[in-house]
């Protein structure tokens, strides 16, 4: 089989998108039951996506550099809408204003420069009959040189069209990155997000901001967790709160997905 079911997302090296996929409302319905939406043939993985306004889906695969769409009503196949040059993989997405979206690309080496961020407007593109009519607008924000993985990403405030937090699982932090400028660092170091030599190498994985709380998973270690976050300056304002530790079993599971649900915008 060369496709990837596109709801067995739950990837085994970057699970980035655990609060994404539980949040994303349209799937809100197939949490009792899941079904197959869609075969995506190519990737071997898929990785990460994005509910668009319209009800159709953006997924990112760590095993390609294409970014497809997916229409939740099976009646057109997947389109690439775009594809990031020079790189094997992308990982997180977060959409700033209606249908500008900011995406993670990398070559997965989990080392220094390897690790940039897209941005991918979709406001003069129309689509018929799955046939892109204009080009997706694909240019480059920012290099991360220093990054050794950067992984998941979430808007920094609803109000707030210029700022996204991303993880970087690879050195355990949070990056602050200002869209419009390119200007990034590091706000957020914590031991709960850093990777374990005993582990994948993969510390804070999925993220996301809720209010001024972000909420983030963090592989290696087990853990979903919670932080108050500054909406200025996407520093931590308080100490990180675990919410589980350790294996995920069916009542905790049911947990987080009521924690996650509660994050729904
Ligand atoms: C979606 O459409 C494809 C292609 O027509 C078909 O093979 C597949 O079975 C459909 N999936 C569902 C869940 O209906
Ligand atoms: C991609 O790599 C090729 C070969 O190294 C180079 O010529 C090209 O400029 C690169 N493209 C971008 C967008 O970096
Ligand atoms: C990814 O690897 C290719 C081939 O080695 C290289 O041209 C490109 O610059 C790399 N991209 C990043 C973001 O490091
Ligand atoms: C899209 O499909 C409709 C219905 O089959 C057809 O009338 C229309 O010409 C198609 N548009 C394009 C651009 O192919
Ligand atoms: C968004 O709203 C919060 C809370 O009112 C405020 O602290 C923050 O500065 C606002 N951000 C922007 C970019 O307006
Ligand atoms: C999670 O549990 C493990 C094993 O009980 C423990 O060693 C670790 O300190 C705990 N981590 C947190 C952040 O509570």
């Amino acid at each position: 089989m060369d496709g990837f079911h596109v709801l067995t997302f739950l990837t085994f090296l970057f699970p980035a998108l655990l609060v994404h996929s539980v949040t994303a409302s349209p799937l809100k319905a197939s949490l009792g039951a899941i079904s197959i939406v869609r075969e995506v043939s190519g990737p071997i993985n898929l990785e990460n996506l994005f509910v668009r306004q319209s009800g159709d889906i953006l997924v990112t695969s760590v095993s390609s550099p294409s970014i497809y769409q997916i229409y939740p009503d099976n009646t057109t196949s997947p389109v690439a809408l775009a594809e990031v040059p020079n790189v094997t993989g992308l990982l997180g997405i977060a959409e700033l204003e209606k249908d500008v979206f900011y995406v993670v690309a990398s070559n997965l080496t989990t080392s220094v420069n390897s690790n940039e961020v897209w941005k991918l407007d979709l406001r003069a593109q129309a689509l018929e009959n799955g046939t892109a009519h204009d080009a997706a607008q694909l240019s480059l924000v920012a290099r991360f040189p220093s990054a050794l993985q950067l992984n998941g990403m979430t808007p920094l405030a609803n109000n707030d069209t210029s700022h996204v937090l991303i993880s970087d699982s690879g050195a355990g932090t949070i990056s602050l990155l200002n869209v419009d400028t390119g200007a990034y660092g590091v706000v957020m170091a914590d031991t709960t997000m850093s990777p374990l030599s005993t582990g994948f190498g993969i510390g804070v994985n999925g993220i996301r901001m809720n209010g001024n709380r972000l909420f983030f998973t963090s592989l290696d270690q087990g853990i979903f967790a919670q932080v108050p976050v500054s909406l200025q300056t996407g520093a931590a304002t308080g100490p990180v709160e675990t919410i589980l530790n350790g294996t995920l079993q069916r009542g905790r599971l049911r947990a987080v997905s009521g924690w996650a649900e509660s994050l729904d915008r």
